[in-house]
Formats: C-alpha cells, sequence, structure tokens
C-alpha cells in the first residue's frame, strides 16, 4: 500500500502497474518507485543527485535525465513519471503544469528557493504538490554578491585580461573602500541578513529595509533598519535580496534610479525583474552608476546555462549591458558551490521521499 498525493492506493507487489491516470507504480524492496523527470540537468546535478541517491540508498528512485529545459514542447518528455524536478529557467506557467497533469505528474519539486517561475494557483487547482528548497546555502550566494563587489569595485575583471596581454599599467582601475561606506540591503532574509553580516565586517554601515524584517537582523551591530526611499537615497552599495513578485517587479526603476547616489554599485544576484534594465541601461549612458554587478537578468530565460558561443546573442538589451566595462554579469552562478549543490539534492530527494509517503514537510512545501 502507498499514499499517493494524499490518496491512498494499492501497488503490485514488485511489478509494474498503471493507476487510473496512466502513472507508473512499482514496488520495490525499498518502497514505492518514484520517477522523476529532471529537466534542465547539467553535470553537477547529476554529480549531487547521484551521490545523494546513493548514500541513502534509494533503490525505489529513478531519475530521468534530461538536458531539456522544461516548457510546453518539452513537457511530453515527463510521461511516464510521477514527479517532475525543475530549476529556475524552467517554465511551469498554467499550460505547462496542466500539460504534465495530463501526463500523470503528481508532484513538481523545485531545486530553487524562488519560485516566481511556477502558477501555483494553477497547481493548487489541479492537485500538483509542489516543493521548494527554501534555503541550501545563503552563505553561497552572499559571498557571490561580495565577490560581483570586489571585482567590479577593483576592476579586477579588467585587471585580469590586462596583464595577460602584458599591459601593467594602472589606469582606469582606481576602487574605494568598503570600509567606512554605506551598503542598502533590500531583503534580510537568509541572504541578505548573512550578506549585512559580511559588510559589516568590511567596516561598512549597513542600511536595510525589509517590510518584515528578520529578528536577527534587527539587533546586529552596524546595521540600521530605514525606509526603501532613504536607502535608496543615502547608499554607496546597494544589494537586492528580496523575491520577485508583482510587488517587487521593477522595484529600481528609473525614478529610484535617479536618486541614487552618482557612483553606486548596484548588485544584483536575486532575480532579474526586480530591475528594469532598459532604465538601468540608461542611467550607465549617462555615468550615474559606479557599477552594476548582475547574476540574474529578466529575460535571461534561455539564455543563460546555455552555451550561445557559436549562436550569438539575440537579444539586444543584454548585448547592450555587455558593452559598459562597469557591469559585470554572471549567469545565475550566486548558488553554484559544492555545499550548496549537496544540500539541494538532499532536501530535494527529501520531499520526493516525504511526497511517496504522503506528506511534504510544511518547510518545503508551497503547496
Ligand atoms: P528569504 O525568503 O529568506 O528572504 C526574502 C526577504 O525579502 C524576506 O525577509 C521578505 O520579507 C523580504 N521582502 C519581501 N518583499 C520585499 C520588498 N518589497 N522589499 C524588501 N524586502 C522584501 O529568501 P532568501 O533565501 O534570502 O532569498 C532571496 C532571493 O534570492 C530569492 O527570492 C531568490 O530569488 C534569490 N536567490 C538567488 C540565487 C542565485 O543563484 N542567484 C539562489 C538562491 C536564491
Amino acid at each position: 500500500m502507498s499514499v499517493w498525493g494524499g490518496r491512498l492506493q494499492r501497488s503490485c507487489s514488485r511489478g509494474a502497474d498503471r493507476d487510473r491516470q496512466g502513472a507508473l507504480f512499482m514496488l520495490t524492496a525499498a518502497g514505492v518507485m518514484m520517477k522523476t523527470a529532471f529537466f534542465s540537468a547539467k553535470a553537477y546535478d547529476r554529480q549531487s543527485f547521484g551521490s545523494a541517491l546513493q548514500q541513502r540508498q534509494l533503490a525505489g528512485f529513478e531519475m530521468v535525465w534530461l538536458e531539456a529545459g522544461l516548457n510546453l514542447e518539452t513537457a511530453v518528455l515527463a510521461s511516464g513519471c510521477q514527479a517532475v524536478c525543475a530549476f529556475v529557467n524552467d517554465d511551469l506557467s498554467a499550460p505547462v503544469v496542466e500539460r504534465l497533469h495530463a501526463l500523470g505528474v503528481r508532484m513538481l519539486a523545485l531545486r530553487s528557493a524562488g519560485f516566481n517561475h511556477v502558477d501555483l494557483s494553477a497547481c493548487r487547482r489541479l492537485g500538483l504538490a509542489v516543493a521548494r528548497v527554501p534555503a541550501y546555502s545563503p552563505y553561497a550566494v552572499a559571498e557571490h554578491t561580495v565577490c560581483l563587489l570586489l571585482t567590479l569595485n577593483r576592476h579586477v575583471h579588467r585587471a585580469w585580461q590586462r596583464v595577460r596581454e602584458l599591459n601593467f599599467s594602472l589606469d582606469g582601475l582606481t576602487g574605494f573602500d568598503v570600509h567606512g561606506k554605506t551598503v542598502g540591503v533590500i531583503g534580510t532574509g537568509r541572504i541578505g541578513t548573512v550578506f549585512a553580516r559580511i559588510m559589516t565586517g568590511f567596516g561598512a554601515s549597513v542600511l536595510a529595509y525589509d517590510p518584515q524584517p528578520a529578528v536577527e537582523v534587527q539587533s546586529m551591530p552596524g546595521v540600521c533598519l530605514t525606509s526603501l526611499e532613504q536607502l535608496i537615497e543615502q547608499s554607496d552599495i546597494i544589494s537586492l535580496h528580496c523575491p520577485l513578485t508583482e510587488q517587487t517587479r521593477h522595484l529600481i526603476d528609473a525614478e529610484r534610479l535617479s536618486r541614487m547616489k552618482p557612483g553606486v554599485i548596484l548588485l544584483n544576484t536575486s532575480r532579474g525583474g526586480l530591475i528594469d534594465t532598459k532604465a538601468l541601461i540608461q542611467s550607465l549612458k549617462a555615468g550615474r552608476l559606479g557599477g552594476a554587478g548582475l547574476d540574474v537578468y529578466e529575460e535571461e530565460e534561455g539564455i543563460f546555462f546555455a552555451d550561445l558561443s557559436e549562436r550569438g546573442l539575440q537579444d539586444d538589451v543584454l548585448a547592450r549591458l555587455l558593452t559598459f566595462p562597469n557591469v559585470l554579469i554572471t549567469s545565475h552562478q550566486a548558488f553554484l558551490t559544492h555545499e550548496a549543490l549537496h544540500n539541494i539534492a538532499a532536501r530535494t530527494l527529501q520531499s520526493l521521499l516525504e511526497f511517496s509517503a504522503g506528506q511534504i514537510s510544511a518547510e518545503a512545501r508551497l503547496v
């Protein structure tokens, strides 16, 4: 017997059977066979999930590794699977989740913290369970944000290129001390809190804005909670760590960019849609911004994680952004540490296991 999507069903012993929706069931010594279509699979995913599966000896779990990203066309690849494992640029809009549901998929396991790419109300309507990885390493993302800041401020990306060409001149490479500066942190959840703590370690003063600030940040030495508008006007460095929602889309628009201090460094390792990219380009063209360090881009889907070096870039906005010497872009890699990958794999497998046992724990469950 196994609980499936909250419903108690009979499964045949050591064999395969099909339930009413056509989903494949198989009872093994380890329990119910859980077949999961793993979209946007990269080599590092196969490694981290492979070793997590081995460690737990989950004989009843099977991953179908798919290099393809998930969209309306590729959804069919999940045929015969009860679960889909998806990443940040996979399309989980209503038409896609409807197609997955029609194929017999009953659970979506997001291997990300953010879930702005999922139509949760459609999942709710269909009775599709959704789990995410609420926290896998806030340090990975916060440390990458620091990496963007220091690289940009001290022009390390340009210095590296120069020295390789035997140009040892320092012209144009002057930065500033982070010590003594004011750093604005928008969103003081797990990642924002770690980033704020690191910045206080540099000797910077932190201005933090969050409608629901984390308890830890409220009493952190060197951190002052403030309004968004004050933070925008007074910070030398601004870092975004809030989720992308309808309320936060284009939080950084032309008007707010115009009120920032001249020379401000803007950092975004959260979600691309938080910044109006066209307004950012105007601000960069006007020479108002000191720099922009971006790990995310609002139209990154289909670009980030892909090798386009042979095909070239179709996105003119991103192409323009890449022409500024004071813009540093990484392709959504802030999460990419061994520790984070290990934790993502462990939590995702845990959620799949919990789902097959009938109940995903509250910390990971979205629907
Ligand atoms: P979290 O849920 O712990 O914290 C988010 C915070 O933002 C909360 O305290 C919330 O109250 C606050 N917030 C909500 N609306 C706000 C607003 N309008 N203004 C200011 N703050 C607001 O999330 P966590 O783990 O810190 O992650 C933050 C974001 O980082 C995620 O939403 C995700 O988009 C992004 N992320 C990016 C990664 C990457 O590889 N680049 C990896 C992991 C997360």
